[in-house]
């Protein structure tokens, strides 16, 4: 029997239920409250409201713990690489050998796009957002495999489905990257792992190949690796809400890369970066920027700092500190945006501001110096993250459908005019 809370209000008492999760938190099943009282719970942003019951990503922001089905993040980073922990996110456990090379092979026999869609890059212009790009070209994918865009997908359709994209998020990205720069395309090459062949087919040339540096290949696998998934964060719960309509697993990841779009989730990685550039670039000093973003009145926020989740640090970003730390020593790399990143951590968290209001460095602060380190060009750093996040994404909407999760649909409190008598137009001031 679960525990019970009481709501008291206007002199009426009710019971609600009251869940405990295995990290012990505390939920109130708030599901029969409109019913028994006629109020709904009123939470914008959804700070305060579990939308789901998960076994995918647990998160402690108070003691900065991220945790994939029960390993840590860190461990992961240190021990794994991207695909093994997408198969532990898409199908709950670390896969055998003989399970992870049926899925590393079907990653490469997924990877070429059909004929027909490399004309779709034609009808963008040059300069189109490669997010932009990104969505659409899921979208155009799903028309060539009808037979996966069932909402119920046994295990093999969900394999061949999944692997479909994660393997095509990586040609799309790299393809829309080569279309913007006038580059040839150039085609996987079945020898590469994951992130090599990412790399093959992002950089070389037709009379160039691409020498994939080992040490550039570990970091892009960490990079894809600690974005894998963030539970219930913007993008994951754009594609659950899709998929609560019995959206296929394509267009619902669509919906998720757009929602991740935006420079207050993915798109912060990018502002950062920009952030830095101004900063060297008109010489501001890192104390004029701390003070910027304290005045309210300037609109102006220290991209990559805060997080609604992580209250005390980002275990993300320590990973990724780490890993820019040791690929900028080891290729020798001198960036003066990462003595300005540095120095700007350091002060902020030394300013009471900023320790008042818990507000640390996010993954996004050290991943874009990252891909910076190993060569991505800014305007594809959110396409980077949105490629790490795929299998998070299609865990959730596979998740959401095995618990037969009812249609999403939040309810508003009203706060518009009552009723107005219709006036024709003749007669409007
Ligand atoms: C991540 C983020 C959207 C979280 O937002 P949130 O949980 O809604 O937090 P709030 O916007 O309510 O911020 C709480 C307080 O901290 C301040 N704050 C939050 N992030 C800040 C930042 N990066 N710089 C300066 N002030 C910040 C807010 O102004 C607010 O101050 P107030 O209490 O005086 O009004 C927010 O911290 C942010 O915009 N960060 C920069 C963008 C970013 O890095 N996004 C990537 C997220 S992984």
């Amino acid at each position: 029997m679960p525990e019970k809370a009481v709501l008291s209000f206007r002199k009426k008492k009710i019971e609600l239920d009251v869940y405990q999760g295995t990290q012990k938190e505390l939920a109130i099943d708030i599901t029969k409250l409109r019913a028994k009282t006629g109020m709904i719970t009123l939470d914008p942003g959804y700070g305060n409201t579990g939308s789901a019951m998960s076994d995918i990503t647990f998160v402690n922001g108070e003691k900065g713990i991220l945790k994939f089905r029960g390993y840590r993040v860190e461990e992961l980073a240190e021990h794994s690489r991207f695909v093994e922990v997408a198969y532990l996110i898409l199908f709950g456990k670390l896969p055998n050998r003989d399970e992870y090379q049926k899925f590393s092979h079907l990653l490469e026999e997924h990877t070429a796009l059909h004929s027909s869609l490399e004309h779709h890059f034609n009808g963008f212009p040059d300069n189109a957002p490669p997010m932009a790009i990104l969505s659409a070209m899921l979208n155009a994918t799903a028309c060539y495999h009808p037979e996966l865009l069932d909402t119920e997908l046994d295990a093999q359709n969900f394999l061949t489905a999944s692997t479909k994209i994660l393997s095509k998020v990586r040609t799309i990205a790299a393809m829309s990257y080569r279309r913007s720069n006038g580059f040839p395309i150039i085609y996987p090459n079945h020898q590469l792992k994951y992130c090599a062949n990412f790399l093959h087919m992002m950089f070389s040339q037709p009379y160039r190949e691409y020498e994939v540096d080992p040490v550039v290949e570990r970091a892009l696998n960490i990079f894809f690796l600690v974005h894998a998934d963030h539970e219930q964060n913007c993008s994951a719960s754009t594609v659950r809400m899709v998929s609560s309509s019995r959206a296929n697993l394509f267009s619902s990841v669509a919906a998720g890369v757009c929602a991740l779009w935006g420079p207050l989730h993915g798109g912060a990685n990018t502002e950062v970066i920009k952030m830095l550039q101004s900063i060297y670039k008109e010489k501001k000093s890192a104390d004029a920027i701390i003070t910027m973003a304290k005045d309210k009145k300037s609109k102006f926020r220290l991209m990559g700092f805060g997080h609604r989740v992580y209250k005390n640090f980002d275990p993300r970003a320590r990973i990724l500190k780490k890993q820019v730390d040791e690929v900028y020593k080891i290729l020798k790399i001198s960036d003066p945006l990462l003595d300005i990143a540095k120095s700007l951590e350091e002060k902020a968290l030394q300013d009471e501001y900023f320790i008042e209001r818990k507000l640390y460095p996010n993954v996004d602060f050290y991943s874009g110096l990252l891909l910076r380190a190993i060569g991505i060009p800014l305007n594809m750093f959110t396409v980077m993250f949105a490629i790490g996040r795929c299998p998070g994404w299609m865990a959730h909407w596979k998740e959401l459908l095995d618990h037969n999760q009812r249609i999403v649909r939040p309810r508003q409190i009203y706060m518009g005019v009552v009723e107005r008598k219709f006036i024709p137009i003749e007669e409007r001031e």
